[in-house]
């Protein structure tokens, strides 16, 4: 079945939808709406629990979102405009110690009011005041306007992700197994095509001196993603697919949870102390008998050509060691991933879980966007150069950078027009509910 939803509500980026204010407010809008249809299959008390502290409830997202257009574009812009409920300045704030005080994250579970229903309302009141204030704003306002909706697009694009990864966790609690949506994609799944992954090659890479890191003329990039500089790379070879569950489960097989000689110290630490036998969300329905894992979709078979996915940092570096590579560096990533189309299992398709690649494919690389996100061997840090903004949106990315490592490319929940070959996502090396896997990498 498919949902509608998903499909061309959003129009793509491109260099000039934030050229004109109109194009600017239309693109707004579609992400406001998509985040409410992101929520419409859920039911109320689905949309209020916290699974785990790095979980928000998909209220809180809801919230949160609106929040940053309210504090950030509205309060500052819009003459005239008053906080529809002060405390959901407290609420609804998440790490921004520059603008206020801040309810514990571990706690946004525990917020049963305001009602739903609230919290709809005021995001129709904040979408319908930043569309008020683009069409009545003069030239000087909206040079300082149109640069933080932007902003605010992106930064909710990046919730309506979090948000599904959320809602998978928070289902993978519950005994009912519930589907987030209900059968399968609808669209032509690729396995039915073969039974068989497609077999990993290698592409061979010179190395050499080059540039890496976000080209402002190319539009939006996040602070973090730039600036653009100078990277010399040693020569190497990048695997074209990501690592399938088929490998994944022969690492399994080898006891390759258990033989430190694959681990990191820190990590097989946290694998021995969480009990990891397998990715995040698998199961076997019969002790012994064959694995499953659950998805946005509902408990599915494991497929041995999908990308494995809902592995952490420390399992990502374990496989590779285990298979005689290594991880890439975000540099080496973004090196091979130039002149590649920026398409693939990313949400508009609506699957809403990895798919395997196709095998009819050949010549280079595949998946590397969409389907599952990638573990680097990077630290995320400051590129030479960076400086975070002034002011409060200056604690966006920068002040993260400590303890937590690259993942380039995207996953099937990414919306679309998000990502691009210089995009920075983040977690730590112990995260696992994120749509993550890996791809292999090794000298030359
Ligand atoms: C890049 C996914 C780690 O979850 O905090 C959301 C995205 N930044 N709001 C996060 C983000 C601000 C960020 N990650
Ligand atoms: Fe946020």
């Amino acid at each position: 079945m498919y949902a509608p939803m998903y499909d061309g509500t959003v129009p793509p980026t491109d260099d000039d939808l934030a050229a004109t204010p109109g194009r600017l407010a239309a693109r707004f809008a579609a992400v406001r709406h998509q985040t409410e249809a992101l929520a419409a299959p859920l039911d109320p008390e689905d949309q209020v629990v916290q699974s785990m502290p790095d979980c928000s409830p998909t209220k809180w997202h809801l919230g949160h979102t609106t929040w940053f257009f309210e504090r950030l574009v509205l309060l500052p812009w819009l003459p005239g405009w008053a906080p529809v409920d002060p405390i959901y300045d407290h609420l609804f704030n998440s790490y921004y110690v520059g603008l206020g005080s801040r309810h514990p994250r571990a706690a946004r579970g525990l917020l049963t009011r305001p009602p739903l229903a609230r919290v709809l309302d005021w995001r129709a009141s904040v979408t319908q005041g930043v569309l008020d204030l683009m069409a009545s704003a003069g030239p000087d306002a909206l040079a300082r306007v149109m640069p933080l909706v932007e902003l605010g697009i992106h930064h909710e694009q990046q919730h309506q992700e979090l948000l599904l990864m959320d809602v998978l966790h928070l289902f993978a609690q519950n005994p009912l197994q519930p589907a987030y949506l209900p059968g399968d994609s609808g669209t032509a799944p690729v396995a039915a095509i073969t039974d068989t992954p497609r077999p990993v090659t290698w592409t061979d890479h010179p190395g050499g001196i080059h540039q890496i890191g976000h080209d402002p003329a190319a539009g939006f990039g996040f602070d973090n993603e730039g600036p653009r500089h100078q990277v010399l790379l040693q020569p190497y070879r990048l695997a074209d697919r990501p690592v399938t569950n088929a490998d994944w489960l022969e690492f399994m097989a080898e006891d390759g949870y258990a033989r430190a000689e694959f681990w990191l110290s820190d990590g097989i630490a946290r694998a021995e102390a969480e009990a990891w036998q397998a990715p995040l969300h698998w199961f076997r329905p019969e002790p012994d008998g064959p694995w499953w894992q659950m998805t946005l979709r509902g408990p599915m078979p494991i497929d041995p050509a999908a990308p494995v996915v809902h592995v952490s940092h420390y399992e990502a570096d374990a496989f590779a060691r285990f298979s005689g590579a290594r991880l890439p560096t975000e540099a080496e990533w973004e090196v091979a991933a130039a002149g590649h189309k920026v398409e693939g299992n990313l949400l508009p398709r609506g699957v809403l879980h990895p798919q395997p690649a196709d095998p009819r494919q050949s010549g280079g690389p595949v998946q590397l966007y969409g389907d599952v996100w990638e573990w680097t061997a990077s630290a995320y840090g400051p590129y030479p150069g960076f400086r975070p903004a002034a002011g409060a949106i200056g604690e966006y990315n920068g002040k993260f950078m400590a303890n937590q490592m690259v993942l380039r490319g995207g996953s099937c929940v990414t919306p679309g027009g998000h990502v691009r070959p210089g995009y920075r996502n983040f977690f730590y090396p112990h995260q696992r509910w994120a749509f993550a896997g890996l791809r292999l990498a090794a000298d030359a």
